[in-house]
C-alpha cells in the first residue's frame, strides 16, 4: 500500500564531473521495474545539472534544505518556489546535522516544511535522538517534540504530502545502526503520534529509517513492517552500494 521510497542525502559532497558519472551509473543499474521511488538530495548548486541530466528518467531529485519564508532579504536561503522551478520534487527538512550543527530549531523546522508543502515540494521531515537522549530514556519524548511543532504549524494534512525520516543521531555516519527492533519500535511510535490525528493519514504515510544504511543491513530493516525506505547518506555516493540498498526496498516490499 505505500510505496517504498530510497533517497540519497549527498549532504557536502560532489563535483560537476563526479555529480554526473554518478548518476549515469545509477540510471544504468536502475532495473526498469523496480516498484521503489528514488531520489537524490543534492547540493543546491547541483540542481539545474541534475534536473537537465535527470529529466524523462525515473529518478527523481531535491534538496537538503528549503528557506522558511518566500523571498526577500534573507542572504544565503533558496525559496521552495527556486526548487520548484527547478523540478526538484523533495527536499529534506530538520536534519539533524541542521539542527545540531547550524542551531536549527524544530520551530524554523516547521515554517521550512511548511514553505515546502504550500509549494507542492515534498518535504522530508528528519527526526531523531542523540545517544544521550536515548540513553536517558527520552526517544520518544524527544521525537515528539520535534514532531509537534510541525503539526501546530501546518496540521496533520499536510502529511499526505510529506515524508518522515527517522534518524537516530548515534547512527548517522557512524557506522552504527539502529537494531531492527529499535527502528521499527520508533518508527511505529511516530505512526500512532500521527494516527492520533488521523488514522487514514498515519496508514499512507511513508516513513523511512536513516543511519549508516548499508547493502548489508537493509533488507533487514526494510522488512519490518513501519519502515518504507530508507534516507541513505555515505552509501548514497557510491552506485553500487546505492542501486544494491533500492533493489532490497524492491525485494521485501
Ligand atoms: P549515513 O547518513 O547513511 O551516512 O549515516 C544518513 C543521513 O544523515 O541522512
Amino acid at each position: 500500500m505505500r510505496r517504498p521510497l530510497v533517497v540519497g542525502n549527498w549532504k557536502l559532497n560532489g563535483t560537476r564531473v563526479g555529480t554526473r558519472q554518478l548518476l549515469s551509473e545509477i540510471l544504468a543499474g536502475l532495473k526498469n521495474d523496480t516498484q521503489t521511488e528514488v531520489s537524490v538530495c543534492v547540493p543546491f548548486v547541483f540542481v539545474s545539472q541534475v534536473a537537465k541530466q535527470l529529466a524523462d528518467t525515473r529518478l527523481f531529485w531535491g534538496s537538503q534544505n528549503v528557506a522558511d519564508r518566500e523571498k526577500g532579504a534573507f542572504t544565503g536561503e533558496i525559496s521552495a518556489s527556486m526548487l520548484k522551478e527547478f523540478g526538484c520534487r523533495f527536499a529534506i527538512v530538520g536534519h539533524s546535522e541542521r539542527r545540531n550543527l547550524y542551531g536549527e530549531s524544530s520551530a524554523l523546522v516547521a515554517e521550512r516544511f511548511k514553505m515546502a508543502i504550500k509549494n507542492d515540494l515534498q518535504p522530508i521531515l528528519c527526526v531523531g535522538e542523540t545517544l544521550e537522549e536515548r540513553e536517558k530514556n527520552d526517544t520518544f519524548k524527544v521525537i515528539k517534540e520535534q514532531l509537534s511543532p510541525v503539526l501546530e504549524a501546518v496540521g496533520v494534512d499536510s502529511f499526505t504530502k510529506a515524508v518522515i525520516a527517522y534518524e537516530p543521531v548515534w547512527a548517522i555516519g557512524t557506522g552504527k545502526t539502529a537494531s531492527t527492533a529499535q527502528a521499527q519500535q520508533v518508527h511505529t511510535y511516530i505512526r500512532k503520534t500521527i494516527a492520533d490525528f488521523d488514522q487514514s493519514i498515519a496508514k499512507k504515510l511513508r516513513i523511512l529509517y536513516g543511519g549508516s544504511v548499508t547493502a548489508d543491513n537493509a533488507t533487514a530493516l526494510f522488512s519490518m513492517a513501519d519502515i518504507d525506505g530508507g534516507l541513505i547518506g555515505g552509501a548514497s555516493l557510491k552506485a553500487q552500494s546505492f542501486l544494491a540498498i533500492i533493489n532490497s526496498a524492491n525485494s521485501v516490499k
